[in-house]
């Protein structure tokens, strides 16, 4: 039930009671990332002005040199998610093993884990270009109150109690799903409140952009050739535009607005793709689905994936349900 000038913290207490698990636990979680997305956000605007400081001679407080924003993002999301004894676990691309969060607390109950992605498209820093953050969120299946173990993170997607992205764009945005549909915050700067702007966000079933890094594309498997051909053909609503910004969040977030979809297949150098299935692939599957839209590896629902190891690197089709579709139409053909 959205009302005008809504903010996140009003949407997240008037949704509370329709979690399925309603200890406000989830609630808290999602409120720590919305403060963590916030001063991520401060840091990544000033991202530019890193060369003047230096020059000035600057240095942080405890004067050591600007760290890497990806690392920072990483410190702040662990650091507001573990000070705040929200969750039991968390793993993040940035790091190689997983996080068990040892509570002071004995009655610690929590009960979730978060893996996350916390800079995504980091190579887009130095250019002005939008980055982003991806969160997942997963039920422990460990008993509560014990350390948390490997099994509580290699959930199948089709687990996820929550997941979403913030994107630092021309505006910062956070966008998320607990399940009931996708809803999406622009921050105001000015006094830093997320509101809600893109209520009940929808992919639109066809689209006409196709987002894929077509410098491997010697490297492609026939089937993604193909489709790109098909993608390029003059016939009905075709040619597509391509479009492709480097930061899976922002490639995402365009496409499920404007159409399209997205693609990272497998190629002869990386045999899984690019992507990471517990970081990016599962959080943006289940917000794709739960925005109408579709996700898959080329053959298989990606939120059915089985995964094995943390860092696992899967294929990627993901965006408008009838391209992603047609995408799997031609890698079926071509087996
Ligand atoms: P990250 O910055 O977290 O490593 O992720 C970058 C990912 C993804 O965001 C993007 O779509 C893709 O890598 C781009 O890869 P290519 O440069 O190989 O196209
Ligand atoms: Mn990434
Ligand atoms: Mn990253």
């Amino acid at each position: 039930m959205s009302q005008k000038n809504q903010t996140l913290g009003e949407f997240i207490i008037e949704n509370q009671s329709s979690f399925k698990y309603t200890s406000g636990e989830l609630s808290r979680l999602i409120n720590s990332i919305r403060l963590a997305a916030k001063v991520v956000n401060h840091e990544v605007n000033k991202a530019g002005l890193v060369d003047i400081i230096g020059a000035a001679g600057d240095t942080n407080i405890q004067g050591e040199d600007q760290q890497k924003l990806d690392v920072y993002a990483n410190e702040k999301f662990i650091q507001t998610l573990t000070n705040r004894n929200i969750v039991c676990g968390i793993a993040s691309e940035e790091e190689d093993d997983f996080i068990s969060i040892n509570s002071q607390d004995e009655n610690n109950n929590n009960k979730y884990v978060v893996l996350i992605d916390p800079l995504d498209g980091s190579s887009n820093i130095d250019v002005n270009v939008s980055v982003g953050t991806i969160f997942s969120v997963y039920r422990r299946v460990t008993p509560v109150g014990t350390p948390v173990t490997l099994e509580d993170f290699l959930q199948k997607g089709n687990q996820q109690v929550a997941a979403g992205y913030v994107v630092y764009g021309t505006s910062t945005m956070l966008v998320y799903t607990t399940g009931a549909g996708v809803n999406g915050f622009t921050l105001n700067p000015a006094i830093g409140t997320f509101y809600l702007s893109h209520p009940d966000m929808q992919f639109p079933e066809n689209g006409k952009i196709y987002s894929v890094n077509e410098g491997n594309y010697i490297h492609f498997p026939q089937g993604i050739k193909n489709y790109i051909k098909y993608c390029q053909m003059e016939e009905g609503d075709r040619p597509y535009t391509s479009r492709y910004i480097g930061s899976l969040v922002s490639d995402f977030h365009r496409n499920m607005i404007k159409g399209g979809i997205y693609l990272y297949p497998k190629s002869s150098k990386n045999s899984n793709g690019k992507l990471r299935l517990l970081y990016e692939c599962n959080p943006m599957a289940f917000l794709a689905e739960q925005a109408n839209g579709k996700a898959s590896d080329g053959f298989t629902r990606i939120l059915d994936i089985e995964p094995t190891e943390l860092h696992q690197r899967v294929p990627f089709i993901c965006g408008s349900k009838n391209m992603v579709e047609k995408a799997e139409e031609f890698m079926r053909l071509a087996e």
